[in-house]
């Protein structure tokens, strides 16, 4: 294959593709295309991974009363999230909507298959959480694909990591990894929700470019 040319439009576009990607809460419930949703899995398996072990298990959620009890779990794990705070940033949290866990039409938990073959172990002796920041990496895929498709994704991380390969039923020794509420958004913006809310801006990158 010939490899194509990135021209100034490509990366233009690329960048407002990273401006407009958001993290989604508000979801409307219409289903999405199956085929894009798909295309989009496609791609976030194309990711880098350690020693092309492919670590990424996604579990769709099809059963209902799967999805209410992770619900329930968020619930609960929220709750007790919001014990952590007081006063007006407590008050704050609470409004605040962390998950579309009850609207968006997709729901996919998923998990790092930390003790795969596949790959042979390349790379990952010294640091074997190199294959949960592989799937980090097809995850981030994913969002921006779908993105592009006007789809948006909704990572919930306020959820018990010890139940979830229980709840969904596969081996126990998968580590998970995020739960990803998909759907189209109600609305889309260039802005994070929790700036917009007040909750944390976003800082100038140097503040995170050190020099030695
Ligand atoms: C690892 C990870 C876990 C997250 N967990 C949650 C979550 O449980 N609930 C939530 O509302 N947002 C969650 N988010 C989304 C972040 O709040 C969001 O990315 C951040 O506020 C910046 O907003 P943006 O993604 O729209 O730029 C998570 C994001 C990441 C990368």
């Amino acid at each position: 294959m010939i490899s194509p040319i990135f021209n100034d439009n490509f990366r233009k576009k690329f960048h407002e593709l990273l401006t407009w990607r958001r993290d989604v809460r508000r979801f409307r419930t219409d289903p999405v295309d199956e085929t894009i949703l798909d295309d989009c899995l496609q791609m976030a398996c194309q990711g880098p991974s350690v020693g092309n072990s492919q670590p990424w298990r996604f579990v769709r959620i099809q059963n209902s009363e799967r999805r209410d009890k992770l619900t329930d779990y968020f619930k609960a794990e929220n709750k007790k999230a919001l014990s952590d705070f007081d006063g007006e940033e407590a008050a704050l949290y609470a409004r605040l909507k962390l998950s579309g866990l009850q609207e968006a039409p997709v729901q996919i938990s998923v998990f790092a298959d930390i003790n795969t073959d596949i790959g042979k172990g390349l790379g990952s002796k010294t640091m074997p959480e190199t294959k949960i920041y592989s799937v980090i990496a097809a995850i981030q895929i994913l969002w921006l694909a779908l993105r592009s498709h006007d789809i948006g994704l909704g990572w919930v991380s306020i959820l018990p990591p010890e139940k979830m390969a229980g709840l969904l039923d596969v081996d126990t020794n998968w580590v998970f990894v995020g739960h990803l509420c998909i759907g189209h958004p109600e609305e889309q913006a260039d802005t994070p929700e929790l700036v917009k809310e007040g909750w944390q801006e976003r800082l100038p990158m140097d503040r995170f470019l050190l020099q030695r």
